[in-house]
């Protein structure tokens, strides 16, 4: 069954010019981009997005990135989009993603991971609401 799921291209990938790496790896591997659009988050919005990791140690840090210069959200669709598109990304810090992910091929460290996927097919419909009203 077809599942939609959101990629967004954070700001260390798109100021190292991977926008085009990383879309290329996409539908590569499979995605029809649906949506997409480049966008400067604000403090708030970029807080708004990442509101369900409230109180932990790295939220702030988080925010203040996200919203630092231009991010690309993409909705993707695919059979099984949500688990495919996090296995094509990667573990979390890129010195643990495996060989081939984005993040081990782009990735500077855990803060500077140069992308997100949604985690569940409930967040990804949360998340690309929030990018696509
Ligand atoms: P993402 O949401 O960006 O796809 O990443 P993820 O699911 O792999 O990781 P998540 O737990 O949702 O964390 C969101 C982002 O916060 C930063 N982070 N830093 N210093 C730390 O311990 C820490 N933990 C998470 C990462 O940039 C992560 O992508
Ligand atoms: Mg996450």
């Amino acid at each position: 069954m077809k599942q939609q799921t959101l990629l967004m291209i954070k700001p260390d990938a798109v100021q190292r010019n991977f926008i085009g790496r990383i879309i290329e790896r996409l539908e590569t591997a499979g995605f029809q981009i649906v949506q997409m659009k480049m966008v400067h988050l604000t403090v708030a919005r970029a807080r708004e997005f990442y509101e369900v990791h409230e109180g932990k140690p790295f939220l702030e840090e988080l925010v203040a990135f996200m919203s630092s210069s231009p991010i690309v959200a993409i909705a993707l669709e695919k059979e099984n989009a949500v688990a495919d598109l996090r296995e094509l990304v990667g573990a979390t810090n890129p010195a643990e993603a495996a060989c081939g992910t984005i993040r081990q091929c782009f990735a500077i460290d855990m803060g500077k991971n140069s992308v997100h996927a949604s985690d569940s097919p409930e967040n990804a419909a949360v998340e690309i609401r929030f990018h696509f009203a």
